[in-house]
């Protein structure tokens, strides 16, 4: 038996809703999606659920991320089996705005986000960030949860957001939750449903890559030559490489070759119709 999630359209029920929880004692977690819901999602929730009492999902394809030419149409909206899979997964509530509520008539606000904002995923998708500060704060301030889960899958997006909530002191904690893969190593993400059964199989080579550069870079080569020789795997299995960069895990600066800083391998090419992305430790 599963208890089918309250659905909330507004700002101000879904803040009625969480409200209430906090006041009843209820620590509260949120976790926002663009719906389109697979293993990687209910993962979030999960983790989510194991650090807090109950938790909320948002589902809202915002049209603000999407560039020009990008997928923002073709995306996979498949409502009615996000709800089964959130009520199964028992989660309390869903706030799902319409793009109406969200952004009326005569909205006129915009933001801009440097430090870890700054080049990898903004160089090839400039509007990129802005447009996910904008759905976040108005997410996070709408529900005002006690934590937020977000996947390191997107890595930059997670440290934009934590830095966006500290700069705009959002009190709201924001927790990574590691990425969920597939058998191969492939990254779960929405779109990789675009992948033909031909590149589903090259798709787990990004994965591969990645980690045979870090081993590289752990054993002591030279940073530039253990990139560079990634892009050159993923060209020659047909990827079409925007970036494989080698940056400091918190700030997303560049690292010099000897350093004790944090390290994080983070890379983006297309294959086929999708782009994908994926990082790791290293
Ligand atoms: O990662 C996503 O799915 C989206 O960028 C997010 C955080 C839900 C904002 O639209």
């Amino acid at each position: 038996m599963t208890d089918t999630p309250i659905i909330a359209k507004t700002p101000n029920e879904i803040r009625a809703i969480v409200e209430d929880a906090q006041k009843a004692g209820s620590r509260v977690a949120f976790v926002p999606t663009m719906g389109a819901l697979h293993e990687g999602h209910l993962s979030l929730i999960d983790f989510a659920k194991t650090n807090a009492d109950l938790v909320v999902v948002s589902i809202f394809v915002n049209p603000t991320q999407f560039g020009e030419g990008e997928d923002f149409e073709d995306y996979p909206r498949t409502w009615e089996s996000d709800i089964n899979a959130l009520a199964k997964r028992g989660v309390a509530a869903i706030y799902a705005p319409t793009a109406s509520t969200m952004y009326p008539e005569g909205f006129s606000t915009s933001m801009s986000i440097e430090g870890p904002a700054l080049e990898l995923e903004t160089t090839f998708r400039p509007h990129f960030f802005g447009g996910v500060a904008i759905v976040v704060s108005k997410l996070l301030l709408s529900v005002l949860p006690d934590i937020a889960v977000f996947g390191e899958k997107d890595y930059q997006q997670l440290l934009v957001i934590k830095q966006m909530v500290r700069d705009l002191h959002i009190p709201v904690e924001i927790l990574g939750c590691p990425t969920l893969r597939e058998a191969d190593g492939l990254a779960m993400s929405s779109r990789n449903a675009y992948l033909s059964d031909k590149e589903r199989p090259i798709a787990a080579e990004l994965h591969a890559t990645l980690q045979a550069c870090a081993a590289d870079i752990r054993a002591g080569e030279k940073a530039d030559k253990a990139l560079t020789k990634a892009i050159k795997t993923l060209t020659q299995h047909g990827f079409d490489v925007d970036y494989v960069e080698l940056r400091n895990a918190e700030t997303l600066k560049k690292v010099a070759d000897v350093t004790s800083e944090a390290r994080r391998l983070l890379a983006a090419a297309r294959l086929g119709k999708p782009r994908l992305i994926d990082n790791i430790p290293v």
